[in-house]
């Protein structure tokens, strides 16, 4: 008896001094490098990766269940968002996982730290070495050709096959970067204004050349009166350290928005060592872009820059998981956030797209509405670029948010530029089923085997998003691209969400289920023009839905009747 109760204890002694190797199970892989980046070399070995891994989540389905119910308007539960600690129920890890994902850690000597408010992710640092044998992978620097921007990835990674089921993923390893970010150019400075006769009387000649607020409140019917709810708050996101110019801000409401204070501004909220530095070279044209057509549309409407810093982001996407975990951290986030920033879905791994996506859910389910422009290459992606089939558009391809293409001219037709198509990740939701079965119906043949018609079909809706007028550093100027069109669609769902408040109801929140059902009268279809790219003429707009401008863009008065106001 007593020899065996020695040995028992003596292997337990060495199983903690010297833990088996646990059996590795390849987690997530890409078959090749992302085009435009090459191999450099191995990463050196004393190299400190600042490293995420986020936990299984324990009930997805349930959050996708109380997500439409809460916003169908045909369910008895429309409205009828969820709590914080509602929504963090379906989120948390299972006690299960976290037990065995801290093992794994104390195994290794590393030490964790959580960064979301559900405790679905965790913070580490460990060198390249420990991280190579730690996760059966391969850290190697690639360099970007264009910008020689380099970054530490690995084209593969393994866990152990008894984490399976426990750890969702680990960022950043297969998700590349995104060099180019999604910036607006200044194209050129206001154009003259001639006189053109227009079909409608309303709007004013000049607004077929440039695009100044009262084009847009014409076009559109969006009110100048001033929103009442203070409570009801607009937020934009600010990334890349793109800044947003106070003087620029009143500069730009002097001209045109005489009517109201010119003092009339934003606030600041930053984190991950985020600022906004006011001197006018500084001045970013994303970030003023964003700010004068939020401040200058959603009249009155409190509005939160958040200027997300550049700590721990080497532009992959760590600054959307960081805001998300920031908004999801409050207790009354934004009932809206428009972003003009994304990249093509095929440079992120599969596994952080959908947990970005569920994080839209999460904050939709709260009764938040998230907008993204969806990008300016066409059917070519983010950006103009080589391609032999169509290139998505990420987050646009995620179903639990709300994707804004771009609109030109007057009477308006589709910018060419606008990004649309069909995700290759994230499968067609429901509530788009009848309005692109008609589109694919419609479309036959063309373009047969360049994208994935069973896909999240996007853009949702659209609005002006060519030679629109902004002022930056002090200067007057053009630009273009779904940047614009985000900020102007985001505005109007925050001067609907403050008519709502103010008569005591709910913020519209998720915006899909509503779009597609009741919600698509009351845009105006756009039917012509079409989103060239990739050798091809790119999908064509036509009546009803389509891939270049959605639904189509907002007729205040008609979305006012739809939502009950
Ligand atoms: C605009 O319309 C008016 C009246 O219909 C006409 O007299 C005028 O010539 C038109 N101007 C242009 C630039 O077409
Ligand atoms: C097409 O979309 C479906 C649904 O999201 C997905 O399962 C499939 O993998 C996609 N096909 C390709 C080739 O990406």
């Amino acid at each position: 008896m007593l020899t065996r109760v020695a040995l028992v204890a003596c292997l337990a002694a060495i199983c903690a001094a010297k833990p088996m190797a646990r059996s590795m199970q390849v987690h997530e892989a890409r078959e090749d490098i992302p085009e435009g980046f090459v191999l450099s070399g191995a990463a050196p070995q004393d190299k400190v990766l600042s490293l995420r891994l986020a936990l299984v989540q324990s009930d997805p389905a349930g959050l996708e269940k109380a997500l439409m119910d809460v916003s169908t308007p045909s369910s008895a539960l429309y409205g009828q968002h969820l709590t914080k600690e509602e929504v963090e129920k379906f989120v948390a890890p299972s006690p299960d996982s976290v037990a065995a994902v801290n093992a794994w850690f104390a195994e290794n000597g590393i030490e964790a730290k959580s960064i979301s408010p559900a405790g679905d992710w965790l913070s580490f640092s460990i060198p390249v070495s420990q991280a190579n044998e730690l996760l059966g992978a391969d850290f190697s620097v690639f360099t970007h050709q264009e910008t020689g921007q380099t970054s530490v990835r690995t084209l593969s990674y393994s866990i152990p096959s008894d984490l399976q089921g426990h750890v969702d993923l680990v960022h950043p390893t297969i998700t590349f970067p995104n060099p180019f970010g999604r910036l607006p150019a200044m194209i050129a400075p206001p154009k003259a204004k001639p006189a053109v006769n227009l079909t409608s009387d309303a709007v004013p000649a000049s607004c077929a050349t440039t695009i100044t607020p009262s084009c847009l409140q014409a076009l559109y019917g969006i009110p100048t009166t001033p929103a009442t709810v203070s409570t009801n708050q607009l937020g934009v996101s600010g990334f890349i350290e793109q800044f947003a110019n106070q003087a620029d801000l009143k500069t730009f409401l002097t001209n045109f928005r005489p009517d109201i204070p010119s003092t009339t501004t934003f606030e600041l909220q930053t984190l991950d060592g985020g600022s906004n530095p006011q001197s006018p070279r500084q001045a970013g044209v994303e970030a003023d872009l964003d700010i004068q057509y939020t401040v200058g549309i959603a009249t009155e409407v409190p509005t939160f820059f958040i200027s997300v810093g550049e700590d721990f982001n080497d532009g992959a996407l760590e600054g959307f998981l960081d805001i998300i975990n920031f908004l999801l951290g409050e207790s009354s986030p934004p009932q809206v956030l428009t972003t003009s920033y994304g990249q093509n879905e095929n440079t992120i791994s599969r596994a952080l797209a959908n947990n970005l996506c569920t994080a839209y859910a999460q904050l939709g389910a709260r009764g938040v509405s998230i907008l993204f422009a969806s990008g300016d290459g066409g059917v070519a992606g983010s950006q103009t670029t080589r391609c032999t089939t169509f290139l998505p558009t990420f987050p646009s391809g995620c179903p639990f948010m709300t994707s804004v293409g771009a609109t030109t001219g007057v009477p308006e037709t589709s910018a060419s530029f606008s990004s649309g198509g069909f995700s290759n990740f994230f499968a067609q939701p429901s509530y788009q089923s009848t309005a692109v079965s008609s589109f694919l119906t419609a479309l036959g043949n063309t373009n047969a085997g360049k994208f994935n018609r069973s896909g999240r079909a996007f853009p949702d809706v659209a609005a002006m998003g060519d030679n629109v007028e902004i002022v930056v550093g002090g200067e007057f100027g053009l630009v273009g691209g779904t940047s614009c069109s985000s900020p102007i669609f985001a505005s109007v769902v925050s001067l609907l969400n403050d008519g709502l408040a103010a008569e005591g109801k709910p913020p519209l929140g998720f915006l899909n289920p509503f779009l597609y059902s009741t919600g698509a009268a009351a845009l105006n279809d756009i039917t012509t023009g079409s989103n060239p790219g990739c050798n091809t003429n790119g999908f064509p707009a036509g009546t009803g839905w389509d891939p270049v401008t959605g639904l189509g863009t907002p007729d205040f008065a008609k979305l006012k009747a739809a939502v009950g106001l």
